[in-house]
């Protein structure tokens, strides 16, 4: 079973109204997790792989993991490259077989981005890959800003526009007050931005730095048009929690087994939590 691009998915999810999750994977136990949480509720799902998780395992076992694991549900399941930001890159991950790839030019000036992802499109749409940009900057929890200071980098709304009308790409990131990894305090969306982008920019929006997030602020933001949700901090925790307190239970434990059965098995809970709040259950 082949990979499938995702805008596909986040077409059927704009028409009904939910958001496929799109869950980060740096190793087999994690690929696992996410494939088997969305089978059991029979969801579509996107599998990412960041430039670390690249690093770290290898893009051929990524892929090789993913295609192991997607081959054994009935699901739709897409292999996507989170955050690439060089052109050699995606053509790596062409070239390796995923349905999938996100450019991030969003630490370029506005028109280097427009070029840099129109380029990634050139070669991407011929071969049925779908592509996703990012406008406006995404930082991280760690970034030491002030809240005006963070508002200067969010999504523009009139550029969102003209960056979709010049590049044509097929989904997009934006900023509106999300940021990778752990919060400090709660996150405050700015969900007028939103909707304004919403009625300016008609393909899906994607919405980066999800975990964390109150659930009420994610069905919002996804009743205003948000059709991927990104997590991969709120599967990390899972894991490294239910794995670290099976060392802490049992100190002499030296089986990796024991305590990676039991992180996937949390991994797996937390997904199928996020897909369900994202309303995919059922949609595959
Ligand atoms: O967007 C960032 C993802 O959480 C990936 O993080 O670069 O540590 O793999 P990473
Ligand atoms: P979190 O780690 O904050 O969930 O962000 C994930 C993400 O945006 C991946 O691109
Ligand atoms: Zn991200």
């Amino acid at each position: 079973m082949s990979f499938v691009p995702i805008d596909d998915l986040l077409k059927d999810a704009e028409t009904h109204g939910y958001a496929v999750g799109a869950f980060n994977c740096n190793n087999m136990e994690i690929v696992q997790a996410i494939v088997q949480a969305a089978e059991i509720e029979k969801s579509p799902v996107i599998l990412q792989a960041s430039q670390g998780a690249i690093k770290y395992a290898g893009i051929n076992f990524i892929v090789a993991m993913a295609r192991e694991a997607a081959s054994s549900v009935k699901i739709p399941v897409a292999l996507h490259l989170d955050h690439g930001t060089g052109f050699d890159q995606i053509l790596w991950c062409i070239r390796s077989g995923f349905s999938s790839v996100m450019i991030d030019g969003s630490k370029l000036p506005l028109e280097e981005n427009i070029a840099l992802t129109r380029k990634v499109i050139e070669c991407a749409y011929p071969l049925g890959l779908s592509v996703e940009a990012e406008l406006g900057k995404i930082g991280g929890t760690e970034d030491d800003i002030t809240v005006s200071e963070k508002e200067a980098t969010f999504t523009d709304p009139e550029e969102a526009r003209y960056f979709v009308e010049k590049t044509q790409v097929g989904s997009l990131a934006v900023a509106i007050g999300t940021a990778h990894g752990q919060y400090r305090g709660e996150p405050k969306l700015d969900f007028e931005r939103l909707k304004k982008i919403r009625s300016l920019v008609k393909v899906p929006i994607v919405l980066h730095g999800s975990s964390g997030v109150p659930d009420d602020a994610i069905a919002e933001a996804i009743s205003l048009g948000v059709r991927k949700v990104n997590i991969d901090t709120n599967i990390r925790e899972a894991f490294v929690m239910a794995a670290r307190s099976i060392l802490d239970n049992n100190p002499r434990e030296i089986d990796p087994r024991k305590m990676l059965g039991p992180a996937r098995e949390a991994a797996i809970e937390i997904i199928r939590e996020k897909i369900r709040l994202f309303g995919s259950s059922g949609k595959a």
